[in-house]
This record gives C-alpha cells, sequence and structure tokens, in this order.
C-alpha cells in the first residue's frame, strides 16, 4: 500500500488515474477502530480511488496535554487499512508538510454552528478543524469526502466549509458506529481505565433515554433529569446535554413537526473527554 507523505508526492500519485474515475477522501487522526474503517468501506464501495489521510492535527487541539496523549499507532492502523483494500493511497504528512507557514489556523464564519456545544467548550477548535479539512479537501481534490455523524456538529460545519468555499464535493455523513455495549468507538476510548470503560455504556443509555421522552417533555426537563441521573456516577461529569435543531444546532423554543432534532451530550470520563449524540425524530 503506497504511503504518502508530500502534497507533490500525492499530486503525482493521483495524476496517474483513469479519465473520469472518482475519487473519494476520507480523513482521520489515526488510531483506527471500525468507526473509521466503516468510511472507508462506504468510500471504497462508492469510488475508484480512494485516500485516507492520517494526520494528528495540532490546530485544533485546544489542550496540549490532551495532544500530546493522543494515541498514535501507524503499523496497527497501516494493517487495518490494508484489511479493508489494498488499493488506498494513504497521505500521512509530517506537521511541516501541512503547516508550511506556521501552526496557524485560520478564521472562518460558520453562521453561529461553531459557537455552540463543542465550538463553546472547545475554543478554537473548528478554526482547526476548518483549516486542516480545507488543506486537504484542496490537495486531494475529491469528489466525495466522508464524515462520522459521531462528530455532528464538525459534519455541519464541514458542509458549511464546502458551500462557502465553492468546492465541487459531496460531503457524505455516515451512521455511528458502537461497541455491543452501546458505547460510541473513539479513538479515546483506549485511555479509559477498566471501571470507567465499564460505566461509559450510561452515555449511550441516557441518550437512548432523552429519546424516549422527547415529544413527551420539555427540552428543559429533559436536561435537568440527565443533570440529575449523572450525579450518581461519580466518575462520569456531564459537561453539556443539549437538544438542538439538526440544521441550526440551535435549541428550538417550540419544536417543529419540520424539522429534525439531535440531542448531543459531552462527558469526561474521569479525564478522558468522550462526545455522542442520538438522533430524536
Ligand atoms: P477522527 O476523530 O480521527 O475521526 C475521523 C472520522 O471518523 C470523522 O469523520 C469522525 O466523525 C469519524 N468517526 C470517529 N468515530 C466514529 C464512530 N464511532 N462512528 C462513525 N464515525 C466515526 O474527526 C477527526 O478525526 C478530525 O477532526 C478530522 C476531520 C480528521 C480533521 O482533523
Amino acid at each position: 500500500m503506497p504511503l504518502i507523505e508530500t502534497k507533490k508526492a500525492l499530486r503525482s500519485a493521483l495524476s496517474n488515474r483513469a479519465p473520469g474515475s472518482l475519487l473519494g477522501l476520507v480523513p482521520t487522526m489515526g488510531a483506527l477502530h471500525d468507526g473509521h474503517l466503516a468510511l472507508v468501506r462506504k468510500a471504497v464501495s462508492e469510488n475508484d480511488v480512494v485516500v485516507v489521510s492520517i494526520f494528528v492535527n495540532p490546530t485544533q487541539f485546544n489542550n496540549a496535554g490532551d495532544l500530546e496523549s493522543y494515541p498514535r499507532d501507524h503499523e496497527t492502523d497501516l494493517a487495518l487499512l490494508n484489511s479493508v483494500s489494498e488499493q488506498l493511497l494513504v497521505f500521512v504528512p509530517p506537521v511541516a508538510e501541512m503547516y508550511q507557514e506556521g501552526l496557524h489556523a485560520k478564521t472562518y464564519d460558520f453562521g453561529g454552528l461553531e459557537k455552540v456545544m463543542e465550538g463553546a467548550f472547545r475554543p478554537g477548535h473548528f478554526n482547526g478543524v476548518g483549516t486542516v479539512v480545507e488543506m486537504l479537501l484542496r490537495a486531494v481534490a475529491p469528489q466525495r469526502a466522508y464524515f462520522g455523524e459521531k462528530d455532528f456538529q464538525q459534519l455541519q460545519i464541514i458542509k458549511s466549509l464546502v458551500a462557502q468555499l465553492e468546492l465541487p464535493i459531496t460531503i457524505i455523513g455516515c451512521p455511528i458506529v458502537r461497541e455491543a455495549d452501546g458505547l460510541a468507538l473513539s479513538s479515546r476510548n483506549k485511555r479509559l481505565s477498566e471501571g470507567v470503560r465499564k460505566e461509559a455504556p450510561f452515555i449511550h443509555a441516557t441518550l437512548k433515554a432523552v429519546k424516549t421522552q422527547f415529544g413527551t417533555k420539555n427540552a428543559s426537563s429533559i436536561e435537568e433529569w440527565v443533570k440529575e441521573s449523572f450525579e450518581k456516577h461519580p466518575h462520569l461529569e456531564l459537561e453539556y446535554l443539549t437538544i438542538a435543531n439538526e440544521r441550526t444546532l440551535l435549541p428550538d423554543a417550540k419544536i417543529q413537526d419540520d424539522q429534525k432534532y439531535r440531542a448531543f451530550i459531552a462527558v469526561y470520563a474521569d479525564d478522558v473527554r468522550l462526545i455522542d449524540n442520538i438522533a430524536l425524530n
């Protein structure tokens, strides 16, 4: 499987494609699991050539410790990718290749999508994500790029990015892949201690309970109920639970029948920050 480290080598590998062939991109930060591989499988099934990028993007980490402790395991990642397809082009640029003019993020206006939830609790995060995704989309110039609904806010922001840059790229959202006990797969799950790992499925169980209550109780009393439920779990600290319109990512004063809603949650499982969400209607 060809490993590509520079944009120049990437351009040259992509220039050998058959005319009219479809190109798909799956951006990742590595420490791959089945959630990532589901995106890669979908991309492989829908395109002639697929680029998977593995790049731990420094500008999207608002916490230096989180960047440092982010799991990195190239060899396992490559073996996993190889098990999906031996034809993948794997782009693994060093930091200096991506950030040739220094480690700076651009400032974007995503119409407010970037200000709530992850944007509110991780200042600068979506400018970092936007910066690296813009660079990747421009370097690869795929017809389609694949992102998980696990990071639903990120997915909406990337759709907004592509629209404002007028890039001819379709952004495809893919469903959340979970463990058998409901915990959403995440590279950060590796950092959970055994005891906390056993408690962590409570996050998804809570989202399912929110879904059951949605439509019968109002949002603020559901949010209050969730806060109280987490108080019984000393190793799980609730950061936010928000019921929001999928399009605006804002709460609606009144639930509209023609709109889609989701519950979004962020929890510290000891020192590991986990996020999840669920469609409510
Ligand atoms: P990373 O966290 O590695 O995730 C890469 C892609 O995999 C994202 O689109 C994410 O939503 C998706 N993903 C992760 N866990 C998933 C799960 N359990 N089910 C379905 N999809 C899942 O997200 C990033 O990297 C970065 O922000 C990136 C977009 C690569 C920019 O640096």
